[in-house]
C-alpha cells in the first residue's frame, strides 16, 4: 500500500472518505463526517512488520512478492479433512480446507463453541488442533467437553486474549486447526480500543488470517452476531476470510441451522442442520422430515414448497393466515421471507388473479426458523395464502414451487426436475409447479399441473 510520503503516518483512518488523520476528532477534517474517525493499527516506530517492507496500515504478505503466469501454475488440489460432522462437513463444501480461514457467526448461546468443540474431537484424532479461549476457563471447556463425550486426546487448549501471545504460542509448534473463540474477545497491543470494537476486531483477524495462509493452518473464528446492528459485529469481517457460516433460527427451539453465505471453495447458501440436546448438537440427515409439519387433516393455509438451499432440495411447509382487518392499513407480515416481496405478489395477486386483499391483515410463515431467498416460493406462498382467504384446505400431497412475475406470468427455477423427484421421496402425489421445470417424460408417481400462469395455477386448486 503506497502512503504518501509527505504526510505524517496517521493513526486514524476516516470510513467515511479514507483520509488519514494524526488526531482522534469528533469530524473529519477532510470530509466533514461526524463519527467516523477509526483507530487503525500503526507499526512502532523504527520497527517494519512483514519482512522489512515499507510500513502502512496493513501489510499484506509475510513474503517477497512473485509474479506467477496463470497457463503455468499447477495449483494442487486442496486438501480437505472431514470435522466427523457430515452437516458442518456440506457447509464447508465437503470438508474443511486447510489452509483456509472459516467465520462461525451467530447469537450468543446459539451454539457455535459446542459446534467447534465437536469439530475439533474429529479433527484431534488427526491433526494437532490448539483451541484458544478468550471466554471460559479451560476448566470451563474440560466441563462442556465432557458433557458431550469429547475426549480430547489431539486438543490443546489455551486461555488467552492477546493475539500477539497467542500467535507467539502457536508459531513454535503450528497447530493444523485453531479455534478462535471469540474474535470479539482478542485485542492487538497495536490498538488502544478496547476488545470487540471494530478496529480491533479487524486487526485481530487480520494477524490470524496472515497466520493461517503462511503456517497452513485452518483457522475457525467465531463471531457473535450483535442485535444492534451489523456493524460491530463479525460482518466486518466477511471479506478477510474465507468462508463465512452464520446459525439462523431460534435459539430457544431444538433445531440449528447453519448456513454458508460465502465460501471460496463451495457451493454458497448451502445448509446444514442439526439438533441440540442434552449431550450437543445431533446432525439432521434427512431435514426435510423435520420442515414438513404433519397435520392429521388438511388444514387451510397450509402447503409444501421445495426450496432449494445450496446443492440439497428441502420440502418445506408454508403456512398463511388471512385475516380480515381493523386497521386502515392491513398488516403483511412474512416470517422466513422477504416483507417486500409478500406484498408485491399480494399486487400481482389482485391483478392478475382477481383476488383483492387490500382489507385484510396477510401473515406468512416458513416452518422451522428457515429462511427462503430464493423466488421459487413465490407460487406456494400465493397458493397459501389463497387457501387461507377461501378456507378452503389443499391437499397434504401437493407441493407447489414457481417463481411469480409482474405480469402474473409463472416462470421456471433452478433444478425442476431434481426438486419433483426429492418430493416423491417423500410421498408427495401432486405438484403444481412452472411449465418450464416439468421434464419432457413426467415424473413417476407424481401428477403435475404444468402451469404458465397465475391464473392457471388458481384454476388449478
Ligand atoms: P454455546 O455453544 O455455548 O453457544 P455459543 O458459543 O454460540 O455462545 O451453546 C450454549 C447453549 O447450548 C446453552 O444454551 C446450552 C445449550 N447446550 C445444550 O443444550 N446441550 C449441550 O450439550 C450443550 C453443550 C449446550
Ligand atoms: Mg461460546
Amino acid at each position: 500500500m503506497a502512503t504518501n510520503p509527505q504526510r505524517p503516518r496517521a493513526a486514524y483512518v476516516c470510513n467515511a472518505c479514507g483520509a488519514a488523520q494524526p488526531k482522534w476528532s469528533g469530524q473529519c477534517a477532510d470530509c466533514g463526517a461526524w463519527n467516523t474517525l477509526e483507530e487503525v493499527a500503526r507499526p512502532p516506530a523504527g520497527q517494519s512488520r512483514a519482512g522489512g517492507r515499507g510500513g502502512g496500515f496493513a501489510a499484506a504478505g509475510p513474503t517477497e512478492s512473485v509474479i506467477h503466469t496463470l497457463a503455468d501454475l499447477r495449483p494442487e488440489e486442496r486438501v480437505r479433512t472431514s470435522t466427523g460432522i457430515g452437516e458442518l462437513d456440506r457447509v464447508l463444501g465437503g470438508g474443511l480446507v486447510i489452509g483456509s480461514v472459516v467465520l462461525l457467526g451467530g447469537d450468543p448461546g446459539i451454539g457455535k463453541s459446542t459446534l467447534l468443540l465437536q469439530a475439533c474431537e474429529s479433527l484431534g484424532a488427526e491433526h494437532p488442533v490448539l483451541y484458544v479461549s478468550g471466554e471460559e476457563s479451560p476448566q470451563q471447556i474440560g466441563l462442556r467437553a465432557r458433557r458431550l463425550g469429547v475426549v480430547g486426546a489431539g486438543i490443546r487448549l489455551l486461555a488467552e486474549t492477546c493475539v500477539e501471545r497467542v500467535l507467539a504460542l502457536a508459531e513454535r509448534d503450528p497447530p493444523r486447526v485453531m479455534v478462535v473463540d471469540s474474535i470479539q474477545t482478542l485485542y492487538t497491543d497495536l490498538l488502544q480500543s478496547a476488545p470487540g470494537s471494530v478496529s480491533q476486531v479487524r486487526e485481530t483477524a487480520a494477524q490470524l488470517v496472515r497466520f493461517a495462509k503462511r503456517a497452513d493452518t485452518a483457522v475457525f473464528l467465531v463471531g457473535h452476531v450483535t442485535k444492534e446492528g451489523a456493524l460491530a459485529g463479525p460482518r466486518v469481517l466477511e471479506h478477510m476470510v474465507d468462508t463465512v457460516l452464520y446459525f439462523e433460527g431460534e435459539s430457544g427451539g431444538t433445531f440449528r441451522l447453519v448456513r454458508a453465505i460465502k465460501n471460496r471453495f463451495g457451493a454458497v447458501n448451502e445448509l446444514g442442520v442439526f439438533a441440540m440436546g442434552d449431550r450437543g448438537l445431533r446432525e439432521v440427515k434427512n431435514p426435510s422430515a423435520i420442515f414438513l409439519a404433519r397435520h392429521d387433516q388438511p388444514v387451510p393455509g397450509s402447503l409444501v414448497m421445495v426450496t432449494r438451499e445450496g446443492t440439497r432440495p428441502l420440502l418445506i411447509e408454508v403456512q398463511a393466515l388471512v385475516d380480515e382487518s381493523p386497521l386502515a392499513n392491513p398488516r403483511r407480515v412474512a416470517l422466513g421471507l422477504d416483507q417486500n416481496r409478500l406484498s408485491m405478489l399480494l399486487a400481482v395477486l389482485h391483478r392478475h388473479g382477481g383476488v383483492a386483499m387490500f382489507n385484510q391483515d396477510v401473515f406468512v410463515n416458513v416452518v422451522g426458523g428457515v429462511r427462503i431467498g430464493e423466488t421459487a416460493a413465490d407460487l406456494p406462498v400465493l397458493l397459501a395464502v389463497l387457501s387461507s382467504y377461501r378456507d378452503r384446505p389443499l391437499p397434504l400431497d401437493l407441493v407447489a414451487f414457481g417463481e411469480v412475475g409482474l405480469s402474473g406470468e409463472v416462470r421456471p427455477v433452478p433444478n425442476g426436475p431434481d426438486r419433483l423427484r426429492e418430493a416423491v421421496k417423500h410421498g408427495i402425489r401432486r405438484a403444481i409447479v412452472p411449465a418450464g421445470n416439468v421434464p419432457k417424460e413426467g415424473v413417476e408417481g407424481l401428477d403435475i399441473l404444468a402451469v404458465k400462469t397465475l391464473a392457471a395455477a388458481i384454476d388449478g386448486v
